[in-house]
């Protein structure tokens, strides 16, 4: 087999637009990828000098090393071992794999996800394989649940096939035709969370008082149902009214902090139809949906209110890259 001299892979971040916890309780959530933030993995033949294997070189997370070094749990290795299995290749090949990601970490935009679908997809094709959207998605799914327990499926799902999806754990995902552009502002509150504990404290207050938590994501449920609507039709009212509904049922599940109730309140007092946290919470990031004409003014009050960072990203009727 010729190996290519270099292969490239990227996979983009993602965001909830609605239904986040309740999705890892069987309801539904929507969410969308963020096409201009994205991970990527480049894989370039060794030279003879270089070591043999994989030598994976991933500044942002101070990562040098080789394939064969890694813990077998590590995101890295699982993914690369997942590939290697799903296209029954016995050993990694000698060359060095290249990561770089503008994806914050740990604020509930899929960094995680991103790598892996990045990695996964970047090492088949230098082995003259192209994974489907579906092969990557099980791949990352698999290394994820490494890192998070039981993660419902949503953020390997969005991220590997790249279009708005509304999703959930058991029936197949849908994916959204917009007729209308929306063009939301994503906001940073700097706090950085781990999902597995905020998931995991949300499982356990459901289980103190379960009848409660279970009408609450029943609520969230109705929402996002109602919301699949008025994305395709571009309804920015209802839109925004659901989001507002959407992040005070958030608040009551324990999700919430002071830092995105700050960037949530700046944004509705900017004159915006609609804001709420978008992820697992405790930090991250918060959404908002604004008209375009909106968007300078939003971002100022935002930056007042303590945002680290504010872009701006439009669902179109189709925002798939290829
Ligand atoms: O990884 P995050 O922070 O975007 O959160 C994932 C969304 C949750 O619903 C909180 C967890 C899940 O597995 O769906």
């Amino acid at each position: 087999m010729t190996i290519p001299a270099t292969s490239h892979a990227s996979a983009p971040a993602k965001f909830i637009l609605f239904g986040e916890h309740a999705v890892v309780y069987g309801e539904p959530a929507l969410a969308a990828p963020l096409q201009s933030i994205r991970a990527h993995a480049t894989i370039s033949a060794s030279s003879a000098k270089d070591p043999s294997g994989l030598f994976i070189t991933a500044d942002d997370i101070y990562l040098r090393c080789l394939y064969g070094d890694l813990m077998p749990t590590h995101p890295i290795a699982a993914t690369i071992r997942g590939v290697l299995q799903t296209i029954g290749s016995s050993q990694e090949p000698r060359a060095h794999l290249s990561l770089s990601s503008a994806i914050p970490v740990s604020a509930g935009l899929g960094s995680s996800a991103a790598t892996s679908a990045a990695v996964a997809q970047a090492l088949a094709r230098f082995l003259h394989r192209e994974l489907s959207a579906n092969q990557v998605s099980d791949l990352v799914y698999e290394v994820e649940k490494l890192q998070h327990g039981i993660p419902s499926g949503i953020d390997n799902t969005v991220i590997a096939h790249e279009q708005t999806v509304f999703f959930t754990k058991t029936n197949k995902t849908e994916f959204l035709k917009l007729t209308r552009p929306l063009t939301f502002l994503i906001a940073d509150s700097g706090e950085r969370s781990s999902t597995k504990e905020t998931v995991a404290g949300v499982r356990e207050r459901y289980k103190r008082e379960q009848k409660t938590y279970q009408a609450w994501f029943d609520d969230i449920g109705n929402i996002t149902r109602a919301a699949r609507t008025a994305v395709s039709h571009g309804d920015s009212e209802l839109l925004g009214k659901l989001m507002l509904r959407n992040q005070e049922l958030l608040e009551a599940i324990g999700v919430s902090c002071p830092s995105l109730d700050r960037l949530v309140k700046a944004a509705l007092r900017a004159g915006v139809s609609g804001a709420k946290l978008s992820g697992s919470g405790a930090g991250g990031h918060i959404i908002a949906h604004v008209h375009p004409r909106q968007a300078d003014h939003v971002v100022s009050r935002l930056r007042a209110a303590g945002a680290r960072n504010v872009f701006l990203t439009e669902l179109t009727a189709n925002t798939h890259d290829s």
